[in-house]
């Protein structure tokens, strides 16, 4: 059987595992530096993204994570995100930050969130990787007894968190879920967000210091003002008492991002997948009637002027003028084929502009800022689900030169958190675990 049905097939058959270019054992080298990498921010039962930058378990890093892992050690992999989801609220959200242990290196820490945990955790939810994830895992491990087993206790969490979404940031059932604050998007400054961020006050909010800029160069990371509206968001939700039910509708912001739909319906339509392998038909079917609905909802968000998907505000009613990778990510989505087509003649024009695919930002645009988180670097985990959206789409030259432009910017600059598009500079955080993950899949080579 297969989760996703044809990628793996599909790699072998276009000789996947030769189309970076690199030889048997440059491709080896970078394999186990990858998994160096990971091992040393390994904690056990969970693995931090970087150390110092980032100390606890996030979300969809430990998700993607899993498919490095899986690589050297399988149940290692399911361990990676049934740790996670131990830390599911009772409502179905899965948090966005574990903290699994104390660290005064990180602000927000738990005091902040006030989520009243016995293992504290944010109050907020992060991009929906886990069904695209297990759905790989189980597709990767084909009949083991092992993969069917974690597969199936995975099963209903997964399920329970996607039925969340739709209910708590979807309320008038438009088939397409809302951000209620930047950081649920994993693209935490994107420019996207820049016009409805005005919405949010910046008054009012307790003093605090920020602890990234210790780890990180204050120029790649987000500013002072975004962060302050952050803590604003956080703030009035933690007086809420992180009620889902409420917060939707509290939420200045509110952003309906095409690529976390993208990743949301995806994750969908791989759990339904392996869900129809263990027989359980009704986890299937939620599942591909809120794919379907997804699916037919994202066309709206489809932008003539781009070429490409944008952002809806859910405040405003209007579509967000900002072309950026959130409207490339739906390629990972069975959108139709003219649409995957039309991404890719897009993907060629801002190849023109940068050196390296893809900038999480059109470089034409004035506002794009070379070095600064989600502002136009480049990130490898975008790279990875753009290209596995690319390979269903038959669109296999873009994603060869996708994974070689990856490949070489762990070449010029190793594994850093993310990379200036232009110069390949190393940006953020060092040794970074989910860029050492998405190198050891796409080196694909067996331990
Ligand atoms: C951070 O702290 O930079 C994170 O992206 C928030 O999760």
């Amino acid at each position: 059987m297969s989760a996703t049905p044809g990628v793996e097939d599909e790699r072998r058959m276009d000789g996947g595992a030769e189309s970076d270019g690199l030889d048997e054992a440059t491709r080896r080298a970078l394999f186990d530096r990858a998994a160096a990498v990971i091992a040393e921010n390994d904690r056990g039962s969970y693995t931090v993204p970087a150390k110092g930058l980032y100390p606890f378990q996030w979300n969809w890093d430990s998700c993607l994570t899993a498919l490095g892992q899986s690589h050297v050690d399988e149940r290692r992999a399911w361990q990676e995100i049934e740790t996670l989801f131990e830390h599911q609220w009772e409502d179905g959200m899965v948090p966005h930050i574990v903290f699994h242990e104390h660290d005064d290196g990180y602000f927000p820490g738990p005091g902040v969130w006030g989520t009243g945990r016995a293992t504290p955790t944010s109050g907020i939810s992060q991009p929906p990787v886990a069904g695209f994830a297990v759905g790989r895992l189980f597709e990767r491990a084909r009949d083991s007894e092992l993969a069917r087993e974690r597969a199936r206790a995975l099963l209903e969490p997964i399920d329970r968190w996607h039925a969340w979404f739709y209910a708590n940031r979807d309320p008038e059932r438009t088939g397409l879920v809302a951000l209620i604050h930047p950081w649920e998007s994993g693209r935490d400054n994107s420019i996207d967000w820049d016009t409805a961020f005005e919405r949010v006050p910046t008054e009012g909010v307790a003093p605090y210091q920020r602890r990234d800029t210790q780890h990180a160069d204050p120029a790649h990371r987000p500013t002072r003002e975004q962060y302050d509206r952050y803590i604003w968001l956080l703030e009035r939700f933690r007086r809420l008492d992180w009620d889902n039910a409420r917060l939707h509708e509290a939420s200045p912001f509110r952003i309906v991002d095409p690529g976390f739909n993208a990743i949301l319906i995806r994750s969908c339509l791989d759990l339904a997948t392996v869900a129809e392998a263990l027989g359980e038909s009704s986890i299937a079917a939620s599942n591909r009637a809120r794919a379907t609905r997804g699916l037919a909802a994202l066309e709206s968000l489809w932008s003539e002027a781009h070429g490409q998907y944008v952002c809806h505000d859910r405040v405003s009613g209007e579509a967000v003028d900002s072309a950026s990778i959130g409207g490339l990510l739906p390629v990972l989505a069975p959108i139709p084929a003219a649409r995957a087509h039309a991404l890719v003649a897009r993907l060629e024009v801002l190849g023109e502009g940068v050196r390296y695919l893809v900038p999480s930002h059109d470089p034409t645009d004035p506002r794009f800022d070379a070095k600064r988180y989600w502002r136009a670097p480049v990130w490898l985990i975008v790279n990875y689900l753009i290209v596995d959206g690319l390979r269903l789409a038959g669109e296999h030259a873009m994603a060869d030169r996708i994974e070689r432009d990856s490949l070489a910017l762990i070449d010029v600059s190793g594994f850093a958190e993310y990379y200036d598009p232009i110069s390949g500079e190393p940006c953020g955080g060092a040794s970074f675990t989910w860029t050492a993950a998405m190198v050891m899949e796409f080196v694909r080579v067996s331990p």
